[in-house]
């Protein structure tokens, strides 16, 4: 379609034309259903492809929100979770079987290790943690039960960076689904399946949504046959999302792509302020000439969200606490992708296996918001004073 092709203009139209949304609103109305009706008894068994059936397995609402991700992440289809969380859960389950084994990027965000650790290991696979830069030497921890490569880019908390092309050529070879957690990039900036990657996943909790205020996960896979397992394991599985939700998602995401530019500009400037100060002993932002995994982002990636971490020099727990609590712009709690700028550390979530996390100093992770970067600057300045 000439002159619709500009991934601004993609976000604004994307499933506002999707399988039984209103022609004449803006947005898709919010359905709300458990029952839908049918005419004629018939019918109750033979539903047609598309056709609205139950409410769990959505109305057009869920469909417009589906319709606009897949169009963003390049998919054949997307299945939506009721978190990122459960979009990483329902994933992983879907491929796992007793026996079987997977490789896991050691970077992987904590409670999806913890779901592979608790979950996935009781009922009988085998989990790999492998360091996060591994590329093609990956394929030497391949097995013939090898059922799935779990890869999370950069790792929400240390942003080392996954070589997704090599990755998916070994796995592809082997005929192992890939996954990745494609949060930080929230599909604007990496576009996994485009590499070879088979699912893309998302926690539209952060960067779709962009208010804070709705949890929505999402599978975004690369072809219909990858779909298939994740759609038939959904439906086994009960998994269901509101309609309120999915419309508040699909709302969030029509600003998605000037939030996410202008969250870039912002983080990269505040990184670059930072990386200059004498409490930072390094700023872990992959937009960084300095980052050590800089020339993959480069490669892979079209830009940077507003997400980042700084490794302070040597300090007591408390002086990071009194840097923190000095903060008044910048709100100290969990999740990111929000409108406002949060901040945490994060030392106490760092768990690794493969690769030993090695840091100078606490990780202190800052994600970015809205607000004018330079009152962030001074907010940040009168908490690095509060170090002591
Ligand atoms: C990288 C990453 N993946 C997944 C999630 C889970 O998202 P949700 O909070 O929607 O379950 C988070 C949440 O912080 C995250 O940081």
């Amino acid at each position: 379609m000439s002159g619709r092709n500009g991934p601004h203009t993609r976000l604004v139209h994307g499933g506002r034309k999707a399988q039984g949304t209103v022609a004449d609103l803006v947005n898709p109305p919010v359905e709300r259903a458990s029952t839908v009706l049918f005419a004629r008894a018939e019918d109750l068994y033979d539903a047609k492809p598309g056709q609205r059936y139950y409410g769990r397995f959505g109305t057009a609402t869920q469909a417009a929100l589906r319709a606009a991700i897949g169009d963003l992440e390049g998919a054949a289809d997307v299945v939506l979770a009721p978190s990122g969380l459960a979009a990483c859960t329902l994933a992983l389950q879907a491929l796992a079987e007793p026996g079987k084994h997977m490789l896991v990027s050691d970077s992987v965000y904590g409670p999806t290790r913890a779901f592979c650790d608790g979950v996935l290991s009781r009922n009988g696979v085998e989990i790999t943690y492998f360091d996060p830069r591994a590329g093609a030497e990956l394929a030497a921890q391949c097995r013939d039960e090898t059922c799935a490569i779990f890869l999370e880019s950069p790792g929400s908390l240390t942003f080392e960076i996954n070589d997704l092309p090599a990755i998916a050529d070994l796995a592809q070879a082997r005929g192992i689904p890939t996954l990745i957690d494609n949060t930080w990039a929230a599909g604007w900036f990496l576009k996994p399946l485009a590499l070879g990657i088979d699912y893309s996943i998302q926690a539209a909790t952060k960067y779709h949504t962009g208010h804070s205020d709705v949890l929505m996960g999402a599978i975004a896979a690369r072809t219909e046959e990858r779909a298939k397992v994740i759609r038939d394991h959904a439906r086994l599985t009960g998994n269901a999302v509101s309609p309120d939700d999915a419309y508040l998602v699909l709302r969030g995401m029509r600003t998605m792509g000037v939030r996410l530019e202008r969250q870039q500009q912002s983080a990269l400037k505040i990184a670059q302020w930072l990386s200059g100060r004498p409490e930072v002993a390094r700023v872990l932002h992959p937009a960084l000439p300095e980052h050590p995994d800089h020339a993959l982002w480069q490669r892979d990636f079209g830009g940077a969200s507003g997400l980042f971490g700084v490794i302070l020099r040597p300090v007591s727990e408390a002086q990071v606490y009194a840097c923190l609590d000095a903060l008044t712009l910048f709100g100290l709690g969990f999740s990111w992708g929000g409108y406002e700028s949060l901040a945490i550390h994060c030392d106490a979530q760092i768990k690794r296996t493969a690769r030993p996390w090695k840091a100078e100093g606490p990780l202190v992770r800052f994600s970015i918001g809205l607000e004018d970067a330079d009152d962030l600057i001074a907010d940040l300045e009168n908490g690095l004073a509060a170090l002591g």
